[in-house]
């Protein structure tokens, strides 16, 4: 599915010599680096501040702390996601309204979050899944006409660009009041363990992020309200702002990828490629095709035995989840997320596919169509 090692002999020397100064330099927690990088993602999201912190989760829950919410407090989200997502709501006993998604790009469904709006919601949260991004005029639009937050789940598609209807070009992850990523190693951007940032153009949420960051203290041992301890550590910062300058050639690598598979694997009778959304560019951190109903796993065993990897994002939508059962949605709740549940398939996506990788995942798929479908 991914190939770390390769993209890093790549770059060994830069990477190399980087992790050493910090190594030599000892300074492994806010270390020069930390803030080289994001003052460097800053510039390349053209955000007005980014805040880093450990990991994608913890950007997601530091932002909901940043903004001042009661218990209770509805927050509209996707079914159809990552667990974090919703975790991050639940932990701060914030409670998640679903909204289901738009069946071609698997995102938000604007017109279902309308219906979601109670008096109780205060924050609506998009996720940019697979990597390109939701409907965001319609979101933001609804978010003006009800005074709510927008918070992004950015996680998987740093780097793509949304067009509002007006012509404005944004970077995802800097559309919404704060916007979240994570640079798990397999993301878009990703270091050599667990990072992750927060966006926002608003100085007065960043700064109170940053304090929340660090044990909710500006002042060191004076604490101004409750935090958390979330940093990036120097290395990653180091690993992160040398692979930066790559992001947009490794998005472009991604891109190419999904554009030969979806050449190879057009006109299967059964089989849905990704819909590019007209208003968004897709940075492909996954592609992920759909199966006709029943035929998902099988094509999945199938490619297994051809020593094909591939994966189920995500297999369970999250109103279904045990651990979420408290929230009371049923089965059928929200029948286009579960429909994409049992049926979606991500192929092997990373930013050293060669072609004739590429040709003998498709060469599988095809064979699997051709001894299945009749
Ligand atoms: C959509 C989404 N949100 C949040 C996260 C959480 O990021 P992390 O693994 O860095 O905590 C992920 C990462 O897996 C994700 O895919």
């Amino acid at each position: 599915m991914v190939d770390l090692p390769g993209q890093y002999r790549k770059i060994k020397n830069e990477i190399d010599m980087a992790m050493n100064s910090v190594i030599e330099s000892g300074a492994f927690i806010n270390g020069p680096q930390v803030r080289s990088f994001r003052e460097n993602l800053q510039s390349y999201l053209n955000a007005g501040h980014a805040v880093t912190c450990g990991n994608g989760t913890d950007a997601l829950q530091i932002a909901l702390m940043a903004l001042d919410l009661e218990p209770g407090d509805e927050i509209i989200t996707t079914p159809f996601t990552f667990i974090a997502t919703v975790e991050a709501i639940a932990l701060l006993g914030l409670r998640p309204v679903f909204a289901d998604v738009c069946p071609r790009c698997c995102n938000l469904d604007a017109k279902a979050v309308e219906k979601a709006v109670t008096p109780k919601t205060r924050v609506i949260l998009p996720v940019h899944l697979y990597g390109q991004c939701a409907n965001m005029d319609g979101i933001m639009e609804i978010a003006n006409r009800h005074h709510l937050y927008v918070v992004e789940d950015a996680a998987q598609s740093l780097g793509s660009e949304y067009t509002f209807e007006n012509g404005l070009v944004k970077k995802s992850g800097t559309i919404g009041h704060i916007g979240c990523t994570s640079f798990f190693p397999s993301k878009n951007l990703g270091c050599f363990g667990d990072g992750g940032a927060m966006l926002t153009n608003n100085p007065d949420l960043a700064s109170k992020m940053q304090a929340i960051t660090h044990h909710g203290s500006r002042v060191k041992y004076y604490h101004d309200m409750v935090g958390v301890n979330s940093r990036l550590d120097t290395l990653q910062a180091a690993i992160l702002d040398v692979k930066l300058k790559y992001l947009d050639r490794y998005n472009q690598a991604r891109i190419s990828a999904a554009g030969f598979y979806d050449e190879a694997l057009a006109g299967i009778d059964g089989l849905i490629t990704p819909e590019r959304m007209s208003r968004s560019t897709h940075i492909f951190h996954a592609y992920t095709v759909r199966t006709r109903a029943g035929y998902r796993d099988r094509l999945r065993n199938f490619l297994s035995e051809r020593g094909i990897p591939t994966m189920v994002y995500y297999p369970l939508p999250m109103h279904l989840q045990k651990g979420y059962s408290g929230y009371g949605y049923r089965e059928g709740d929200f029948p286009v997320a579960e429909e994409l549940c049992s049926t979606v398939l991500s192929l092997p996506m990373h930013t050293e596919l060669k072609e004739d990788q590429l040709g003998h995942i498709c060469t599988a798929v095809h064979d699997f169509f051709k001894n299945n479908t009749k």
